[in-house]
């Protein structure tokens, strides 16, 4: 069997192309950690943790539970019916910041990390991006409710959406089934 030898320049060649291809992959690398990077502050700048994270009481006050990193409204604290909304007081919200009532009923916020079952591990990017965009769960199913700021986080640029949620999905996953909302029609009195 004839044994090729590569010439100078073959091997020269294909030295170019294996480092091209390295080149490629770390830049790649940079960029996926850029955009997470990105995400993360925009999620630190913009609250999210502030209504999507429960409160406790530390040693400044009440404040975001990061342990519980945006997770959403803690499935083992069940509330009982909020009080009817009479002016000029209608609404209010849950010890722990996850929980809202006014008179849209009751909201709880979402489960934000990357869990498959209880939170948004499933979702595309797309998903993602639709449901701010329009309002609305994964871009066409029911309105979000209030407090949930979509109209202003609508403003962002797909690129910073989309950089939040590569953040989101590179959280640790916890698993926190939170309830269902009721709307107003149907809130227990
Ligand atoms: C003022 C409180 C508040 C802030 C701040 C907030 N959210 Fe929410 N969010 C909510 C509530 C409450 C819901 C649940 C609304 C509902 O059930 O209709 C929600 C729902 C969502 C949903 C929909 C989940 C689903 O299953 O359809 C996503 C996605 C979301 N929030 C992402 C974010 C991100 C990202 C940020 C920060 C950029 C953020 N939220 C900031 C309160 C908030």
């Amino acid at each position: 069997m004839k044994t090729t030898t590569l010439s100078i320049a073959q091997r020269a060649l294909l030295g170019t192309l294996a480092a091209a291809v390295c080149c490629v992959a770390l830049t790649a690398g940079a960029a996926d950690r850029s955009t997470v990077t990105r995400g993360a502050y925009l999620v630190k700048a913009m609250g999210c943790a502030d209504c999507h994270t429960p409160w406790t009481m530390g040693p400044n006050g009440p404040a975001p539970d990061m342990t519980q990193g945006l997770s959403g409204h803690p499935q083992t604290m069940p509330l009982h019916a909020p009080p009817p909304t009479q002016g000029p007081w209608i609404g209010g919200n849950a010890a722990t910041n996850t929980a809202f009532w006014g008179p849209w009923g009751v909201s709880y916020s979402s489960n934000l990390t990357p869990d498959p079952e209880t939170g948004i591990g499933k979702w595309r990017t797309e998903d993602f991006v639709q449901t701010i965009r329009n309002g609305k769960h994964l871009g066409v199913d029911r309105p979000l409710q209030p407090p949930m700021p979509w109209p202003a986080f609508a403003q962002l640029t797909d690129s910073d959406l989309k950089a939040i949620f590569a953040y989101l999905q590179s959280q640790p996953a916890m698993k926190n089934k939170v309830p269902a909302n009721t709307p107003r029609a149907t809130t227990p009195r």
